[in-house]
C-alpha cells in the first residue's frame, strides 16, 4: 500500500492514500439486445449500464419486457414501502421458487404476512444476544482447524467463511444441520446459482417455464436432492419427544391466522431451506469481500485490532462487546456497500406508473441495482473508493434510508439484518486477531451476481495465525 505524507508543521503523518477496489466497468450505453443477453449470463451487473450509475432512472427497451432500473430514493420508497401491492416479486419467484417454493422470501400477500409473523419473534434483539456464544465458538472451531492445515497453501477463502456461517446458522436458529446436508447445499446452490442467469434472462426475455434452458435438468435433480435432506431432517425432529424452542419448531407450530391450518411439510422445507440459504450466504460472502479489503488496506486491519483488544481483551468476543465494536462495524458496513452481498433485486409492475416524469406500464420489470445504487456518483464522493470513514456515527446519520440498502427496505426489509450485522461482527473480530488474511496482489476479481455477489475465480487467501 502507498502512503501519501501529509505535512503537519515540522512533523510528517502518514495517512494511507484511499484504495479503489475491483469492481465491475459499466458499459457506457445501453446496449443491443444479443450483448445484453451475453453480458447478462456471464454478470447481470456488467449489463448495468453507466448511465444507472449517474441518473435517477433509466430505461432499457430493446427487450422483449420493458426493463427499468430505479436509483431516486423517491421512486425506492415507492416500490419498497408505499406501494408494495402494485409490484409483485414475480422474476424473483421465477428464479428461486424451484429451489425455495412459496417460502417466506418468495411469498406475497396473506401467505407471506404470516410466515413473517411467525418467524419475526426468533429475530428479537433480546433473543440474538444468546447467538453470540454459539457465532463464536463456530468461528473458533474455525481458527482452530486452520492450524491443522499445511501452512503457506493458498486457502479459498470464500468457501471457509461459507463453512463458518454454516455452521453459524446450524448451531444457532436451525440446529441438527448436518455434514452431509452442508455438502448437499453447497453442492446443488452451486449448480442452482451457475443456472439462475438463465432462469433471470428467460423471465426477463418473456420465455414459457416449460422451454428447454442450459442446467434445467441437472439443477432440477440437485433441488430435489437439497429438498430430500430438509424432508429428513423434518422427521427427525417429529420424531423427538422433547422439542427445542428453535425456530424451526417455531415454524412447525405455528397456525395460519386466517385458515387455522399449520405448514405442510412442503411448506416447511420452503421455509426452512430460505433460512438455511439466505441466512449464511450472504454473511458468508460479506466476511469475503471484507477479508479482501482488509488485506488491501492494512491500516483498517490495524485499527480492527486496536479495538479488539481494547473493548474484548484476550478472551472470547461476548454479546455486550457488539455494539461496541465500531469500527469493525463501519469496516462491514463499507464492504456491504461496495459490495453488497444482495446486489440486486426486482419487482414487476402490475399497473401501469409514474417514477416522476416517467411512465412505465403494467408488466415492466423495475430493477433496484443496490449495487449501483451504493456507487452512485450522485450520492457518494468518490463512490469506488474503500472508506470505512463514511460510517463513522455522526457521518452514518446523515445517509438517506434509500441510497445505503443492502439489505432491502420496507416490509419486505432482510428479516434477518440484526442477526446478520450481530454475527458478522463476532466472527471479523475473532478472525482478525487470531490471524492475518492476505490476498494475493495480483488478485482483484470482479463482482459477479449469482443470487449473492461472488468474486470471480474465488478469493485465495493466505492465513497465517498470530502468535
Ligand atoms: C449480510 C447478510 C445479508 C444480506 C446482505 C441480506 C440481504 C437481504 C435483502 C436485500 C433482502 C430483501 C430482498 C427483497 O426485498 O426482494 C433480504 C430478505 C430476506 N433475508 Fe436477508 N440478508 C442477509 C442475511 C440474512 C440472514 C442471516 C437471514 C436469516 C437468518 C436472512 C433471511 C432473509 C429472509 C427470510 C428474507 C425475506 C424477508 C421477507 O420477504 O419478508 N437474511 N435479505
Amino acid at each position: 500500500m502507498t502512503t501519501a505524507a501529509l505535512e503537519v508543521g515540522a512533523a510528517s503523518i502518514a495517512t494511507p492514500a484511499p484504495f479503489t477496489p475491483s469492481r465491475v466497468v459499466p458499459p457506457k450505453r445501453p446496449q443491443g439486445r444479443l450483448r445484453f443477453a451475453v453480458d447478462f449470463l456471464r454478470n447481470p451487473l456488467a449489463s448495468i449500464p453507466q448511465a444507472v450509475y449517474e441518473r435517477d432512472f433509466v430505461a432499457y427497451d430493446k427487450g422483449r419486457v420493458p426493463l427499468v432500473w430505479i436509483t431516486d430514493p423517491a421512486y425506492i420508497k415507492m416500490v419498497t414501502l408505499d406501494r408494495v401491492p402494485d409490484f409483485s416479486k414475480a422474476a424473483q419467484k421465477r428464479i428461486l421458487g424451484p429451489l425455495l417454493g412459496n417460502g417466506i422470501l418468495t411469498a406475497e400477500g396473506q401467505e407471506w404476512k404470516w410466515q413473517r409473523q411467525t418467524s419475526a419473534p426468533m429475530f428479537r434483539h433480546q433473543d440474538l444476544a444468546a447467538m453470540v456464544a454459539p457465532i463464536v465458538q463456530a468461528t473458533e472451531n474455525y481458527v482452530a482447524r486452520l492450524s491443522l492445515d499445511p501452512a503457506g497453501e493458498a486457502r479459498e477463502g470464500s468457501h471457509d467463511m461459507t463453512r463458518v456461517t454454516f455452521d453459524v446458522i446450524s448451531a444457532t436458529l436451525l440446529p441438527g444441520g448436518t455434514g452431509d446436508m452442508e455438502a448437499a447445499i453447497e453442492r446443488s446452490t452451486g449448480k442452482f446459482q451457475d443456472s439462475t442467469g438463465w432462469t433471470l434472462l428467460y423471465a426477463l426475455a418473456n420465455l414459457p417455464q416449460w422451454m428447454p434452458r442450459p442446467g434445467k435438468k441437472v439443477g432440477r435433480q440437485n433441488i430435489q436432492m437439497l429438498r430430500g435432506s430438509v424432508h429428513s431432517l423434518i422427521a427427525r425432529r417429529r420424531a423427538l419427544a422433547a422439542k427445542p424452542d428453535d425456530l424451526m419448531q417455531r415454524l412447525m407450530d405455528a397456525k395460519s391466522p386466517e385458515t387455522g391450518a399449520q405448514m405442510s411439510d412442503e411448506q416447511l422445507v420452503d421455509n426452512l431451506l430460505t433460512f438455511y440459504l439466505a441466512g449464511h450466504e450472504t454473511t458468508a460472502k460479506s466476511l469475503t469481500w471484507t477479508l479482501y479489503l482488509l488485506s488491501r488496506a492494512p491500516e483498517w486491519e490495524t485499527r480492527i485490532l486496536d479495538e479488539v483488544h481494547r473493548v474484548v481483551g484476550g478472551g472470547s468476543v461476548k454479546a455486550e462487546h457488539i455494539d461496541k465494536l465500531k469500527i469493525t462495524q463501519q469496516v462491514i458496513k463499507e464492504s456491504m456497500r461496495l459490495f453488497p452481498p444482495a446486489p440486486q433485486f426486482g419487482r414487476m409492475a402490475l399497473k401501469d406508473c409514474a417514477f416522476g416524469p416517467h411512465q412505465i406500464k403494467a408488466g415492466t420489470q423495475v430493477m433496484i441495482p443496490i449495487y449501483a445504487i451504493q456507487r452512485h456518483t450522485k450520492y457518494w464522493t468518490n463512490p469506488d473508493q474503500f472508506d470505512p470513514a463514511r460510517f463513522e456515527p455522526e457521518k452514518e446519520a446523515k445517509i438517506p434510508r434509500y441510497q445505503y440498502m443492502p439489505f432491502g427496505a420496507g416490509p419486505r426489509i432482510c428479516i434477518g439484518m440484526a442477526f446478520a450485522m450481530m454475527e458478522a461482527t463476532a466472527i471479523l473480530a475473532t478472525l482478525v486477531r487470531a490471524a492475518r488474511f492476505k490476498v494475493d496482489a495480483t488478485h482483484n476479481p470482479e463482482p459477479i451476481s449469482r443470487v449473492t455477489l461472488v468474486p470471480k475465480g474465488g478469493m485465495p487467501m493466505h492465513v497465517t495465525r498470530r502468535p
